[in-house]
């Protein structure tokens, strides 16, 4: 049983730079949660403070509600890997995991037993012989994974540890990363600024932005249902409609659709697949850019009547021609006004139904 408890976090570092800013998260036993954001918005700072690596100006934090807050890094019951995992050269496998075993003077037979079945563990069984430097790199990123798994840590930290790593060996090991953590039931917080793996591997994101959070919502709901402009564009491919409401209708160049909000400027939010195309001609609301055949779908680029670009996920590419104009259908759509959320229309009962459960 290990609970992190993050309370009004903050760091400044020297200079005045607002890294982190009256932050506060609560990681759930065996939870995964990822800190998901743009470079600079203060995650490494965030994991590094959780990890004893830098102290926060003000603030709490605790595991299993012990304060840990100035305890130094080596006395914390936290295991991090870095993007760069700074294995020993120097040393094999083995001497790699071994050695903070040995600080904590484990004894020699119990320290054998424990490297071989973590490295059974990260998939690298029989690998204690080799030199680092023999490796792959994701053989040397499940070393460092190993590295802190052997010292049985209550919470993991995970700062963009496949950053290095080309695409697919990526998929494969946030993969295999999830299943050793589901397996573990380890209590983890991991940095990305990668969407796919925070959809893919996480319980919760939380979104950051300027060192503050924008949204916690488990992956699916983050996705279906942004709570901020900026969460809605970071997130997946959004279309992002810049216009004005009238009497319940919003519109755009030749597009309207009703969104029933008080009068006033408000963007609106529509992913692709939530588009729905005709081909028109007397009533075409925008005109076909580009059309893309990804082979399981495609993607049609167009323009509205004042040139502004959006995109739309079609079934059958082949219907539609650069050129041709085209009448829109929304699906689902979200508004907001002043980065605020003010409309949320068309909700599918699969997805309200997961809402009740979240509210309840
Ligand atoms: N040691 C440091 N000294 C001064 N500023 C720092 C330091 N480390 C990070 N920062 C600043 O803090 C902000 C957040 O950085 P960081 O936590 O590394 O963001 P992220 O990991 O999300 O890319 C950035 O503006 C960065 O320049
Ligand atoms: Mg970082």
């Amino acid at each position: 049983m290990s609970v992190l408890n993050i309370k009004d976090v903050s760091k400044i570092f020297p200079g005045g730079t607002r890294a982190v800013d009256t932050f506060s998260l609560d990681v759930a036993d065996g939870e995964l949660v990822c800190l998901l954001g743009p470079s600079g918005s203060g995650k490494s700072t965030l994991l590094r403070m959780v990890g004893g690596f830098e102290t926060p100006t003000s603030g709490q934090m605790t595991i299993d509600g012990d304060d840990i807050t100035h305890v130094p890094p080596e006395r914390r019951p936290t295991g991090m890997v870095f993007q760069s995992h700074a294995l020993w050269t120097h040393m094999n496998v083995f001497k790699n995991l071994a050695f903070g075993l040995k600080l904590r003077k484990v004894a020699p037979a119990e320290i054998k037993r424990r490297v071989e079945a973590v490295l059974e563990l990260v998939g690298l069984g029989g690998y204690g012989t080799r030199a680092v430097t023999q490796l792959s790199g994701g053989q040397q990123q499940r070393v460092a994974l190993a590295r802190s798994l052997v010292l049985e840590p209550k919470i993991l930290l995970l700062d963009e540890p496949f950053a290095s790593l080309d695409q697919h060996l990526r998929e494969r090991l946030r993969e295999e990363v999830r299943d050793i953590q589901q397996r573990l039931k380890i209590t983890t917080l991991f940095v990305t600024h990668g969407q796919d793996e925070a959809l893919s591997m996480a319980d919760r994101i939380v979104v950051m932005r300027d060192g503050k959070t924008e949204q916690i919502d488990r992956p699916d709901i983050v996705y279906r249902e942004p709570r901020t402009p900026f969460v809605a564009g970071f997130i997946g491919t959004m279309n992002l409609i810049e216009g004005t409401v009238a009497n319940g209708v919003f519109s755009k160049a030749g597009y309207s659709t009703p969104v029933p909000v008080a009068d006033g400027p408000a963007t609106q939010a529509i992913r692709p697949e939530a588009l729905e195309l005709t081909l028109a001609t007397d009533n075409a609301q925008g005109k076909v850019h580009r059309v893309t055949d990804f082979g399981t779908h495609g993607l049609v680029d167009l323009e509205l009547l004042d040139s502004t670009r959006i995109k739309a996920m079609v079934s059958h590419p082949g219907l539609f021609q650069p050129g041709q104009g085209v009448a829109l259908a929304p699906k689902a759509i979200a508004a907001y006004r002043d980065d605020i959320l003010i409309h949320r229309g068309a909700l599918t009962p699969e997805i309200a139904a997961r809402r009740e459960t979240i509210d309840a």
